[in-house]
């Protein structure tokens, strides 16, 4: 490790880690981004305790606050020289530690507690999907804009994941010489079937798979779309490397998701873990995982009550998306 501090941020350093929930914080933050309530359960301990703990952490730069709607989640702070400190403290604790394991596998409960609802109520509502989806903005300007964003070329391989119905392979599936839909929902994946089949599609590969590790080769895609995925994921973040990794040097990566809004009742009425993004947010993201050109589309909604769909187009060069343009 070559990182400097001067005296005083190295005792400000150490008096924030230097206390035992505060490491195990640490520890369960560099797995995923979590809201304040999941490390109370993991850790159990009183929500005034843990973001007490969580302000101590942020002010000595450990850790990011991010607010999403009404709830607050956090995660390790991204990069610099304190990401450096994190990383070395944990890789010298004891992988057996039984403290940490401990809490390894409360996290895995909670998780598993969030996937489990989240496979349940997309199995469910696997028929009614489209409807679920048309309830808040205009699917034809969206796809409209998807096909805009897309450019005009032949697409030699589109990767669309999260496929869901298969809403994005029967739009741009026409174009694709091989098209591959990838989901984690067996129910999703048979509707998708039927309705490739139903528009005709035969070089439609559908596969059972979670979009964090696709098991794709790298940069084969010339089109990697992920439409409306983002906002249920404990991951995003993770799920925008994977995607970026599939891009083709001459490809682009289509991101659709909501830009930030406040409609609570998505959490559990809908399973939404996110309540949106916003445009600075999925630029790092996309720039970390090395996809730095963006082009964004902003499409607002048709009701009062709705939600801003945003489209975030990214490229590895400028030129790829000035065909876009
Ligand atoms: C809202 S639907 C969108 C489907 C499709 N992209 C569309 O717009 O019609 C979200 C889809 O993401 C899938 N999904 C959620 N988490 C996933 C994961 N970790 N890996 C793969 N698919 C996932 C769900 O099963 C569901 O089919």
């Amino acid at each position: 490790m070559i990182v400097k501090f001067a005296t005083k941020q190295i005792v400000e350093l150490l008096r924030a880690t230097g206390e035992p929930s505060r490491l195990r914080i640490l520890a369960l933050l560099a797995r995923e981004e979590l809201a304040v309530l999941e490390l109370c359960r993991v850790l159990d301990q009183s929500q005034p305790r843990v973001s007490r703990h969580l302000k101590l952490l942020a002010e000595a730069n450990l850790v990011e606050r991010f607010p999403d709607g009404a709830w607050v989640f956090y995660r390790l702070t991204g990069s610099g020289r304190e990401r450096e400190v994190i990383d070395y403290l944990l890789s010298q604790v004891d992988p057996g530690d039984t403290v940490l394991a401990h809490d390894r596998s409360r996290l895995d409960g909670v998780l598993t507690e969030r996937a489990s609802a989240a496979r349940t109520y997309f199995a469910e509502n696997a028929t009614r999907w489209d409807e679920i989806r048309s309830l808040y903005v205009s699917d034809a300007d969206v796809e409209d804009a998807i096909v805009q964003v897309s450019g005009e070329r032949r697409i030699r391989r589109l990767v669309d994941l999260g496929s869901g119905t298969g809403r994005m392979l029967t739009l741009l599936g026409p174009r694709a010489a091989q098209a591959v839909g990838l989901d984690l929902s067996q129910q999703m994946l048979n509707i998708a079937r039927r309705n490739t089949t139903e528009a005709g599609l035969a070089n439609v590969e559908l596969r059972h798979g979670d979009i964090l590790d696709t098991r794709l080769a790298d940069a084969t895609a010339d089109l990697v779309v992920v439409h409306q995925v983002l906002h249920y994921l404990g991951d995003p973040a993770a799920a925008v490397r994977e995607a970026s990794r599939l891009v083709a040097a001459d490809g682009r990566l289509i991101i659709v998701d909501f830009a930030p809004h406040k409609h609570e009742f998505l959490r559990e009425a809908h399973q939404h873990r996110r309540l949106g993004f916003s445009d600075e947010e999925m630029a790092r993201w996309l720039t970390e995982a090395g996809l730095p050109h963006l082009a964004l589309t902003s499409l607002p909604p048709n009701r009062s009550d709705g939600l801003t769909v945003k489209i975030w187009a990214a490229a590895r060069t400028p030129d790829e998306l000035r065909i876009a343009a």
